[in-house]
């Protein structure tokens, strides 16, 4: 079975081809970058449109590098949730018409399940797992039991892990995106230079919860305050010293996790498991099972779509044309759950 797998939640218009859940045979990811840059973010109004104007042309190239025709598809899924409305609905309704006028099975896509799924398109994985969720809207540690079913065990309860990245980047205009490029800076610094203060949220309800506003603020308004005896204040240093602040936080509540459940398997999923600092740090703790997807597949991409629907289609699972895509997930944040 091959499906046609078709990702514009944000600001990546993709569209991938792949068989039987694994074998990726195309993966087109156009990316929007050059069009935020100058707003360093994401402006959404700018991105539903360029989805529009590009879709086409990203399927017809995931049809044309998999070296298939139209009739070679069996199957049809788009990210629904969660993201930005204008620009799921681009994609998520791109993909219905196409199942329909082709009278195929239809799927929409849970954007957070398929990053958890992705690194599943490279091994096989067994349940149950930990999931660490970390994107620029996202940050979740859950336990995993199935490829659609997660218990969120912790969020973040104000930035998200990315957003924070991208947040700090754009304030010492260190570059677009944020995460890559503080990762990069990082990699040359010292992470000692600055002793950033990590969040104490230890009280029952947040057991696994992380915070990263207070961290952005000292990272932004206090930098002085934390700077080291004899260190220096350098794009390196600040970079360094945020990154690994930023990644212990995560880590701490997620080894906490793994004590209290006792799963051992840790699966990484996001654009920020592409971070070198968290890769590194997880892949020496040689008591943990740890899979990362592969650094093409950690951002936004059709591949992990149509990966995690053949499993849906497999179960005899799809969807109605009147579904419709939504910007948030119940449980994904904090403040949803907590109002
Ligand atoms: O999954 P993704 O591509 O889109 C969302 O679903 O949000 O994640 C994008 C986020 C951005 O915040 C970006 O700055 C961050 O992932 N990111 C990174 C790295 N590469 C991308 N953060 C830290 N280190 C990186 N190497
Ligand atoms: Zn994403």
């Amino acid at each position: 079975m091959r499906i046609l797998g078709i990702e514009t939640s944000c600001d990546e218009c993709a569209a991938a081809v792949v068989e039987e859940g694994r074998h990726i045979l195309s993966n087109v990811v156009m990316t929007q970058i050059p069009l935020h840059e100058r707003y360093q973010g994401v402006v959404p109004e700018i991105a539903s449109r360029a989805h529009i104007e590009w879709i086409l042309g990203a399927v017809r190239r995931a049809l044309a590098e998999a070296q298939l025709d139209i009739d070679d598809i069996d199957g049809v899924a788009a990210t629904a949730k969660p993201g930005l409305i204008g620009s799921l609905a681009v994609g998520l309704s791109f993909a219905k018409a196409f199942a329909w006028a082709r009278g195929l099975p239809f799927k929409g896509i849970n954007h957070m399940l398929a990053h958890l799924y992705a690194p599943q398109l490279e091994e096989t994985i067994e349940y149950p797992f930990l999931g660490l969720l970390v994107s620029g809207g996202h940050t979740i540690i859950c336990r995993a039991d199935d490829f659609d079913s997660i218990a969120v065990l912790g969020t973040t309860i104000d930035d998200a892990a990315g957003e924070a990245f991208d947040k700090v980047a754009k304030y010492y205009g260190f570059g677009y995106p944020g995460g890559l490029v503080i990762d990069q800076l990082a990699e040359r610094g010292d992470e000692n230079a600055f002793k950033f203060p990590l969040p104490s949220l230890h009280k029952g309800e947040h057991r696994y919860d992380v915070s990263y506003s207070g961290l952005k603020t000292a990272v932004i308004h206090h930098l002085h305050s934390y700077l080291r005896p004899g260190a220096s204040i350098s794009p390196e240093n600040i970079a360094a010293s945020f990154r690994k602040t930023a990644i212990d936080t995560l880590l701490s509540r997620l080894y906490r996790a793994v004590r209290d459940t006792g799963i051992r398997t840790i699966v990484a999923g996001g654009g920020v498991a592409a971070n070198a600092y968290l890769r590194r740090e997880l892949a020496g703790k040689k008591d943990l099972r740890v899979f990362f997807p592969p650094l093409s597949l950690c951002g936004d991409n059709g591949a992990m779509v149509a990966g995690i629907a053949w499993h849906y289609f497999c179960r005899g699972e799809a969807d109605g044309w009147d579904l419709a895509p939504s910007s948030r997930v119940m449980d994904f944040k904090w403040r949803q759950n907590h109002p």
